[in-house]
């Protein structure tokens, strides 16, 4: 058994300003350093980062019961309350069973018409000689999609737009707690608490309010499902279960996929030739499998989930590491999708790839998380990314105002720095 490398650090902050400032720098300068694995502190925490796929597959599949959530998300679960995303053990497990049919491909097909409208719907906002923010628009889009696949909402109506103004900035607040290492607790009464919670307790409200309207009248919707869902012993989920539940998919269901359909349009934009073949593929037989391909190299590149951790509840082996009882353990799926013994040329977006051959490691590509914990939402992404681009791709021609490297974010999600701005300067022929 060999002893996990330790990153020595000085002061009360140990290396929290150099991974903090760029994580992914720091994790990468170190692994090139001192191999696959370390240790590093944060303030008065050691975490353990791996960037070998064998451990990854460790935790999140062979010994997954070994592990639970990481602080992360006990943090997430202060505000999100017990769904899916932060839930553990065997209530998580009931949860997840009596959702799973929901996120059935065929259910998300049914779905379909539903992703459609609302993207024709935005892309026919959009002016031709004047600037439109696709950044902002893909988020908006996303948010519009899930709040009526989940609930029937339309964000045009009156409880809505309550719900846009809210959810948003609500979100932003949450994930600046979950990100950031210290918070100052939520029943102190700062202003930015009381806003919050302000707004979070109107939002409570509404979900609640939209259980009990659909409980009385059923839609096509995924809370409809939900809503009738029994367990093995013909139990419903509770009203609390199904708000935090919906609460979960909001968070879970938009923003990862507004990121990836960002990365995924300034990928297109800096590399005509696919671009080209894309467009030139729509109305044909292999148009499906190219855009899978463009959206799985996209991911590759630019994970929205860009990091997991983990914590682990004994002691464990990854190879030849003794991981302890208590020790948190991070992984970026950023990482490994693009390292060179795992990827050939790895840092080139070449969706042609996916369409030659396999990855090389089950866990190699891991956008969506693996085993038990795997995203119960990847179907329904990945057919919205697909329209999405689509629709965008297939009805405008358009440049970008600036088309470099807009720079990375991390927060809970890989965001691009700077916002993509497009001139759409041309209507094509809708296919
Ligand atoms: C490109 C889009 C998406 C990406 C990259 C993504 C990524 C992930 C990842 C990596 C996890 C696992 C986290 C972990 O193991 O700690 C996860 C879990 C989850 N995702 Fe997604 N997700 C996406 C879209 C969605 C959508 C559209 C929904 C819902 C409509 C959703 C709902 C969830 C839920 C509920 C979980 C927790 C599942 C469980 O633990 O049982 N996600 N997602």
């Amino acid at each position: 058994m060999t002893e996990i490398p330790v990153i020595s650090s000085k002061g009360i902050f140990g290396d929290l300003k150099n991974y903090t400032k760029d994580p992914i720098a720091y994790l990468s300068l170190n692994f090139e350093k001192h191999g696959d694995i370390f240790r590093f502190r944060v303030l008065h925490r050691t975490l353990v980062t791996t960037n070998n796929p064998d451990h990854v597959q460790r935790i999140l599949q062979e010994n997954n019961r070994n592990y639970q959530k990481s602080l992360a998300y006990k943090r997430l679960g202060v505000v999100l309350g017990n769904g899916l995303l932060t839930s553990e053990g065997e209530f998580w497990l009931r949860q997840r069973r009596m959702s799973a049919p929901a996120f059935h491909k065929g259910e998300i097909a049914s779905y379909r018409e539903i992703m459609l409208d609302e993207t024709v719907k935005m892309m026919e906002s959009f002016h031709t000689n004047r600037p439109v923010n696709l950044t902002a628009a893909m988020t908006q889009l996303t948010l519009k999609i899930i709040a009526r696949t989940l609930l029937g909402l339309s964000l045009e109506d009156e409880v809505g737009q309550r719900v846009e103004s809210i959810l948003p900035p609500g979100l932003k607040f949450m994930i600046k707690r979950i990100t950031s290492p210290i918070n100052s607790p939520l029943w102190l009464p700062t202003r930015n608490n009381r806003e919050f919670t302000d707004s979070m307790k109107v939002l409570h409200q509404i979900i609640e309010d939209l259980i009990s309207f659909k409980e009385k009248q059923p839609g096509e919707d995924l809370i409809s499902v939900l809503i009738n869902a029994r367990d093995e012993d013909g139990q419903r989920m509770t009203p609390q279960q199904l708000h935090d539940e919906v609460l979960t998919f909001f968070l879970a269901g938009h923003e990862t996929t507004a990121v990836s359909a960002s990365w995924t349009i300034w990928l297109l934009k800096t590399h005509p030739e696919i671009e080209q073949k894309m467009r030139s593929l729509f109305g044909t037989p292999d148009e499906i499998a190219y855009l899978h391909a463009i959206i799985q190299e996209s991911m590759r590149l630019y994970s929205p989930a860009w990091i997991v951790g983990r914590q682990a509840t004994g002691n464990d082996q990854l190879g030849d590491y003794q991981v302890k009882k208590g020790d948190s353990v991070i992984f970026s799926s950023y990482l490994i999708q693009r390292r060179k013994d795992l990827w050939e040329d790895a840092e080139q977006f070449r969706p042609e790839r996916w369409l030659e051959s396999k990855p090389v490691h089950k866990y190699a590509y891991f956008p969506f998380g693996g085993g038990p914990r795997l995203c119960i939402g990847n179907h329904f992404a990945l057919q919205e990314l697909e329209i999405i681009l689509k629709e965008l791709f297939s009805r405008y021609q358009f440049d970008l105002q600036d088309d470099t490297f807009p720079g990375e974010d991390y927060t809970l999600t890989l965001r691009p720095r700077r916002q993509l701005i497009a001139d759409m300067t041309e209507v094509a022929v809708k296919v």
